[in-house]
């Protein structure tokens, strides 16, 4: 049996945890200084309802870039490829595997998923599983006069 003095002390603990939990909520639900993100424009579109692509700096050497600011249907980042000088590209960066995003340098004339090693052509193609998949293409027209690879989603 607990001594009058061991009661007083635990009764006492337990109404002290009482009084400053309630404290420590209110604290940890306190409002967080968030950044505040810039508003998302819309790319420009041309007459044609395109987005126009700047893709004068790829070349056999460099063939393959992320469309800078401009995100597919998917979510993921559009890539621009060059097949040749006049046959330009507008794929999805997501991986047909399983859904990684991969990697946009296409170093070595291809890209790469980091996930499980698949290799794309230029085109899409598959030239290297496990995906056995093109990437997604979307709708582009090569505006020669301008350099411009001109997209549409559909
Ligand atoms: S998710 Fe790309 S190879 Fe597996």
């Amino acid at each position: 049996m607990a001594t009058r003095r061991e009661f007083i002390t635990t009764f006492g603990a337990a109404i002290t945890a009482i009084a400053v939990a309630p404290a420590l909520v209110v604290e940890s639900c306190a409002p967080t200084t968030l950044p505040i993100l810039a508003p998302v424009t819309p790319p420009d579109t041309g007459p044609d309802g395109r987005i126009p692509v700047d893709v004068s700096d790829l070349s056999s050497a460099n063939p393959a870039k992320v469309a800078a600011g401009l995100t597919g249907p998917d979510g993921k980042p559009v890539m621009v490829t060059r097949v040749s000088d006049t046959d330009f590209r507008a794929l999805s960066s997501l991986c047909t595997h399983q859904n990684c995003q991969v990697n946009t340098a296409a170093t070595n004339g291809y890209i790469i998923c980091a996930c499980h090693l698949s290799h794309f052509a230029m085109d899409g193609s598959v030239l290297q599983g496990p995906a056995s998949s093109p990437l997604v293409h979307y709708d582009g027209v090569y505006d020669a006069a301008n350099k411009q690879l001109r997209i549409k989603f559909v």
